[in-house]
């Protein structure tokens, strides 16, 4: 890949192929057989940025009752949107390792989009997966490894989507840092180029989108970065080769925000829709697509067939999640639609602010709640059990913790009344200028709830540890104490020395590069806590015996300066929790709740460990700035235990406040593990559709029609310039490229899903208090493995494959069992272009963490 060269991949596989949406696309071809070209485009094409109240919004088809899509951000919850549930963030989520809880947290995300009116969520992310351990969005995706990532990301999409909603899986892909993400926020003349080989791309950053499609994801966005010097928006490898052929991915593909570069090259590349609508600029009015696609079509440089295709796609998204059943969606008209605007939080507003000629206005605020009615459920309950199992103890010397709120059996430091405890950091306290004070999220001031740009929401509330603290500590025995000041250190000092237990919040920031914080511009600059962070651990420490860390954290952060000392005794990874902040941190504390979050990533002892192309590139160096992933598989614990580097906490590590002990593993195989999947079944046959071309005529602006300005139409000025010509196609557009065999079913060819391996154990809870506990499979592959030629293939050391949370209220000792697929055994082979299971003898770890495996078994995979 140094060369970052992207094979062409031609023509786009059209949707309709699988049987589970096969109901849907007999309906959407009806209903784009009777749609004429203008309105075909209007519904590929955004209406541009700040038209309608999302933060995308397509072109209706009023004619035929097909609305304006609302497309509203994001991974974590409903951005712009009043009384919405601020959500623990994914990488809070991932640090769960709760399926059920990744679910239920994307039903709930679901539900209250829809009773907003939003069609479309764009998330969940699982690109960036966290190649760079700094890069700023890491946070909005679940962890730094695909099984983990691929997991919750299809958790999260059923859950979405069971409530009629259409969930976005996004980055498509290698958006692995903000800067240089696109040119306009970094002054270069082009994205960087993310130059991913075939196998890693595979393995480690399609995963997830894989699963996603698995799923039923409705829509993929592709990224704003090149994939091997070509945009992914206009990356036909990507987009028809890997997402449409290999995936079989039946939905639309929907540009990021102005990713789209091209308006025929996209097209023929496999995108579907532009977003926001508007072209190369933020709200200019031009687009690459809307009547210039129009205009594409007719000159024949997009054939008539792709842009069915494109329509069809969406239309059957829409149908396959029930949104055109009318009691659940009412029409526009009919007062359905969004019910909230991205643009003010009055209750009146204009209808498209993005207009200089509209002053349309209406009621555009209704503010519907939504967390917590007697058809929701409690939200907002479901966001605190999230975020407490999103914590993950990391350090617990002299069984520090949980902490006893009552102060029975404290023993009182001599000469004071109460047990004095002092709550120290800016962190424990919530933003004196209010919780929303800074636009999406995009400061680091007072207690950190989530990471910054799209992806953040506005806060209903926020729940502060300080607040929450100071009322569980029983007032008659305790004094609790506050010092918000990360910078005075003689003062945090002096109050230390008068704590029997200080408690000291630190946290580390990131977000998206269109804002910057601090000097930093999304990316962080290092792994180091914010704020003095370091300095205030280290001083509390020195004069308070019993110090009791707690990070906030977008991701990775390094710990060394004080892990060691003694007097830090115990230190707890509390993520992004969104709102529910300070009752998560209690929950765990006072150990209402016992501890069972685990890393989601490395925690390494000093940044270099994570490998020398882990670092962000922040100068650009060339005019498209390159970056290699030259460390090809190995990001993350592959990368550590490649090299034999010893972390400071490993990927999968987290303490309890019991142990708990595995048993009798058996490993048993099924079926068939032969070296290929099956030959690739041959799928449906698409809907047939009217390919003809209508007459130029057709698409002319119809008489009398008041035009917005900016606001992105379909329709055509003159027919003049419409020549049906021999125009040039991109590069192997010319002979259809051969289908993959690792293809023919939704995420893949169906036989890599089937189960190839069970594996069954017994897992007791050695204490005596209900607990829970994340059990987890890696497997190694057979040593020496070697190609068709006979040439090695290199394998990772061990590769994590699936896990389980147990929940233990009474029986002291569950059954454990989990299983494999074909594909969990098989690697990318890139000559033979297909998934493949080494032949010869596989060893299966069995535990607790990805260093803390006391359980190992083989099994062998020759005939
Ligand atoms: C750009 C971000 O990269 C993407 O994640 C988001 O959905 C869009 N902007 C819309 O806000």
């Amino acid at each position: 890949p140094d060369d970052g060269e992207s094979e062409p991949w031609y023509p786009t596989p059209r949707g309709g192929t699988v049987e589970s949406w096969k109901d849907a696309y007999k309906k959407a071809a009806d209903l784009v057989g009777q749609m004429t070209l203008v309105e075909k485009v209007n519904i590929t094409s955004g209406i541009g940025w700040s038209m309608g109240m999302c933060v995308g919004n397509t072109g209706p088809v009023d004619r035929l009752g097909f609305p304006s899509l609302c497309l509203q951000d994001g991974p974590l919850g409903l951005r712009f949107v009043d009384n919405a549930t601020a959500w623990p963030a994914g990488i809070t989520v991932g640090a769960t390792w709760n399926k059920e809880l990744m679910y239920e947290r994307g039903k709930g995300h679901g539900f209250e989009a829809k009773k907003k009116g939003i069609n479309v969520i764009l998330g969940p992310s699982m690109g960036p997966i966290g190649r760079l351990p700094a890069g700023g969005r890491n946070w909005e995706g679940f962890g730094s490894d695909p099984t983990l990532q691929g997991i919750a990301a299809a958790q999260t999409i059923k859950g979405i989507q069971d409530t009629g909603v259409m969930a976005t899986a996004k980055h498509y892909v290698g958006n692995e840092q903000e800067h240089f993400r696109q040119s306009w926020e970094w002054g270069t003349p082009n994205a960087i180029s993310s130059n991913i080989d075939d196998r890693a791309m595979h393995e480690i950053y399609a995963w997830p989108f894989a699963d996603s499609v698995r799923a039923g994801v409705a829509s993929v966005m592709c990224s704003y970065n090149q994939l091997n010097n070509s945009y992914a928006c206009q990356n036909s490898k990507l987009m028809n080769g890997i997402l449409k052929d290999e995936m079989g991915f039946q939905g639309f593909v929907q540009s990021d925000w102005l990713a789209q570069r091209s308006g025929v090259a996209s097209a023929l590349a496999g995108l579907d829709m532009t977003m926001p609508g508007d072209g190369l600029k933020w709200a200019d009015g031009n687009s690459l697509w809307g009547a210039e696609l129009t205009k594409a079509v007719l000159n024949t440089s997009v054939p008539m067939e792709r842009l069915n295709d494109m329509v069809t796609r969406v239309v059957a998204a829409w149908y396959q999640l029930g949104q055109d059943d009318k009691d659940e969606w009412p029409a526009v008209a009919d007062r359905g639609g969004p019910n909230f605007s991205s643009w003010t939080d009055d209750k009146e507003g204009e209808l498209h602010p993005g207009s200089p000629n509209s002053k349309e206005t209406g009621v555009v605020n209704k503010y519907v709640p939504v967390r917590k009615t007697d058809e929701s459920g409690d939200h907002d309950a479901l966001a605190r059990k999230i975020a407490t199992e999103g914590i993950v103890l990391v350090k617990n010397s002299d069984s520090m913790l949980p902490l006893n709120r009552t102060g029975k059996g404290v023993v009182y430091k001599a000469g004071t009344e109460k047990i004095k405890v002092g709550i120290f950091g800016e962190d424990a306290f919530p933003n004196p200028n209010g919780n929303n004070a800074c636009e999406d999220r995009g400061c680091n001031v007072g207690t950190l709830a989530m990471g910054w740009g799209s992806g953040a929401v506005e806060l209903p509330y926020l729940v502060s540890s300080w607040e929450t603290l100071k009322a569980n500590f029983v007032e008659d025995r305790y004094e609790v104490t506050q010092w918000r000041y990360n910078d005075d250190h003689e003062g945090a000092a002096s109050m230390a020395s008068e704590q029997r237990t200080c408690i000291v919040f630190i946290n580390s920031d990131a977000g998206e590069g269109f804002l910057s914080w601090d000097g930093i511009k999304g990316d962080r600059n290092d792994l180091h806590p914010q704020k003095n962070g370091d300095a205030l651990v280290k001083n509390v420490a020195e004069h308070c015996e019993n110090t009791i860390v707690v990070v906030h954290t977008v991701g990775p952060t390094i710990l060394e300066e004080w892990i060691e000392v003694p007097a830090v005794k115990a230190v707890m990874i509390a993520h992004l929790p969104g709102q529910e902040s300070g009752n998560a941190i209690a929950d765990v504390l006072f150990g209402d709740v016992n501890p069972s979050g685990r890393l989601p990533y490395t925690i390494a002892k000093k940044e270099e460990d994570y490998g020398p192309s882990s670092g962000i590139l922040f100068y650009p160096n060339g005019i498209v700035p390159q970056q290699n992933f030259s460390e090809g598989l190995y990001i993350d614990y592959r990368y550590f235990d490649k090299h034999d580097i010893e972390p400071r906490y490993e990927f999968g590590y987290g303490l309890s406040y019991v142990d708990f002990k595995l048993n009798s593993l058996v490993v048993n195989t099924r079926g068939s593990i032969g070296e290929l999947p099956k030959g690739r079944p041959k799928g449906l046959k698409p809907p047939k559709m009217d390919d003809s071309l209508p007459s130029p005529e057709s698409a002319l602006w119809p008489e009398g029609m008041r035009k917005l300005k900016k606001y992105i139409y379909p329709y055509i000025d003159s027919t003049s310039d419409i020549k049906k010509g021999a125009y040039p196609y991109p590069r192997g557009y010319g002979r259809a490229h051969e289908l993959s065999p690792a293809g023919g079913g939704e995420g893949g060819n169906p036989d890599l899903f089937e189960t190839a391996v069970v594996v069954q154990a017994s897992l007791t809870n050695l204490g005596d208090i209900p607990a829970a506990c994340v059990v987890q499979v890696y497997i190694s592959y057979p040593s020496n493995v070697t190609d068709t030629d006979g040439e090695p293939v290199d394998m990772p050391v061990k590769v994590l494959r699936a896990f389980e949370k147990y929940y233990f209220d009474e029986p002291k000792r569950v059954p454990v069992k989990l299983e494999l697929t074909r594909r969990d055994l098989s690697y990318w082979d890139v000559k033979r272009q297909n998934w493949v299971i080494p032949q010869g003898e596989f060893t299966l770890h069995l535990g607790f963490s990805s260093r803390d495996l006391p359980m190992q078994s083989t099994f062998s995979t020759l005939l």
